[in-house]
């Protein structure tokens, strides 16, 4: 492909950034919206992912056609079907009329599927179906419908786990990955992370009238060696806010150290670099390290039980079995009191302390994540949408949390 081809439909499109994984990216897109397979496209939170169906749809043979995009993450479980594939008239309670999906309404177009990786395992199968038949049928109905629709999905999950986990279909996730577009997490963009950052600045003095901020050598630095966990989302961020909160025009590190958390888990050493700037955090961590030590501590726990079961299992097998049974293996054939038991018990005794404080964690994780939920809320005015963002988490399991915590009144 042509480079000036390329550069002009991110020019289009507002994709800024010249690293070699964008570029392929968006190259990817291109050769693809010509053909109608399906397309996945997997990245962390606030990549840029959702430009990318765009410029596939309007690339490809459907353009002028329908384009619409659904947040499966964002609907209730109970209503995703009915979004989807429509419901007719008295399917459930209080459906007074019957009401088009989006499989119908994207007929002939391109349906964008965000992330894909929150959907309940009753609407991938309905979604496999409808993959591989172009048939479907509307909730409370009989009638098999009809569509022809581009699927394109996005996912910040990881599938490989989310599918080890049995919480996604492995068929599924093959027949919407059968291209597949990553994106680079924005910490391996290198300069592009500052071009960025001057783009965001110009369009805010732009926008207001004001002079662009502008980082001073140092502070170049720093913001090119911070994680940037929320990606181009968070320097979106960073940038508007400083652009209009800070007097000063000219930023040293300082002042960057104020909107983004310097502790050395965000930042990486920067070889050669004297700049260690005073770590200055204002509390506001981006979590979704967090997040996954926490699901990291409630699988280790669930396994320790699991583990605590087999054992007590292995102990009645070896109380119940009779010495002089002939079909009993020869390590079961002893009493329980038998010397040779002991080791099941002390293996118990070690699960049941190990097994202890993996829930006294546990119970420490619940308040840790209770307590951050509650201060992106209150940061975010209750605006829940935004609030999931900064966490990383989906808003349907932002919902869930502030039922499971009590947090409704925020
Ligand atoms: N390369 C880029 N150039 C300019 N803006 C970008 C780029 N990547 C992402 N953005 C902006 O960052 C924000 C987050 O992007 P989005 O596509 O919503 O992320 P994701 O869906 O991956 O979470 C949006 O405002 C988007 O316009
Ligand atoms: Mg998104």
């Amino acid at each position: 492909m042509q480079l000036k081809e390329l550069q002009a439909v991110k020019q289009r499109y507002g994709v800024v950034g010249n690293c070699d994984a964008l570029n392929r990216a968006v190259e990817i897109a291109l050769k693809v919206a010509k053909v109608d397979l399906s397309v996945l496209i997997q990245g962390e939170n606030g990549v840029g992912k959702e430009i990318i169906p765009r410029i596939i749809h309007d690339a490809g043979s459907r353009k002028g056609k329908k384009y619409l995009a659904l947040n499966c993450g964002a609907i209730p479980d109970g209503t995703i079907d009915s979004e989807l594939f429509g419901h007719v008239k008295g399917a459930f309670t209080g459906s007074v009329d019957s009401r088009e999906g989006y499989f119908s309404a994207a007929d002939g177009g391109t349906l964008f599927l965000d992330e894909v990786g929150e959907l309940p395992l009753q609407t991938q199968v309905r979604l496999l179906r409808v993959l591989e038949t172009g048939e479907y049928i509307p909730v409370g109905s009989s009638e098999v419908k009809r569509t022809n629709v581009r699927i394109i999905a996005a996912t910040n999950v990881d599938m490989a786990r989310a599918i080890a986990e049995g919480r996604f279909r492995e068929d599924l996730y093959y027949r919407l990955a059968a291209i597949s577009i990553s994106m680079p997490p924005l910490r391996e963009r290198g300069s592009d992370i500052d071009i960025l950052f001057r783009k965001f600045a110009l369009e805010m003095s732009e926008r207001y009238g004001i002079p662009p901020v502008r980082l001073n050598e140092a502070a170049k630095q720093l913001l090119l060696s911070y994680s940037w966990p929320g990606n181009v989302r968070q320097l979106k961020n960073v940038a508007e806010s400083m652009s209009v909160t800070v007097d000063e025009r000219e930023i040293t590190p300082d002042i960057l150290a104020r909107f983004i958390p310097t502790d050395t888990s965000h930042t990486q050493m920067v070889v050669g670099t004297p700049l260690h700037p005073p770590v200055v955090t204002n509390g506001e961590t981006y979590n979704a390290d967090r997040e996954l030590i926490f699901q990291m501590i409630s699988k280790l726990s669930h396994e320790v039980e699991k583990l605590r079961t087999e054992v007590v299992q292995l102990k009645q097998q070896r109380h119940h079995a009779p010495t002089s049974d002939p079909t009993t293996p020869a390590f079961l054939s002893y009493h329980a009191s038998d010397s040779a038991a002991m080791p099941l018990d002390e293996a118990e005794e070690i699960i049941d302390d190990f097994h202890g404080t993996a829930v006294d964690d546990l119970r420490t994780k619940d308040d840790v994540e209770k307590e951050l939920i509650r201060k992106a809320l209150l940061r975010h005015n209750g605006h829940r949408k935004q609030a999931a963002e900064q966490i990383g988490i989906s808003e349907r399991t932002l919902y869930r949390k502030i039922k499971e915590y009590g947090l409704d009144d925020l």
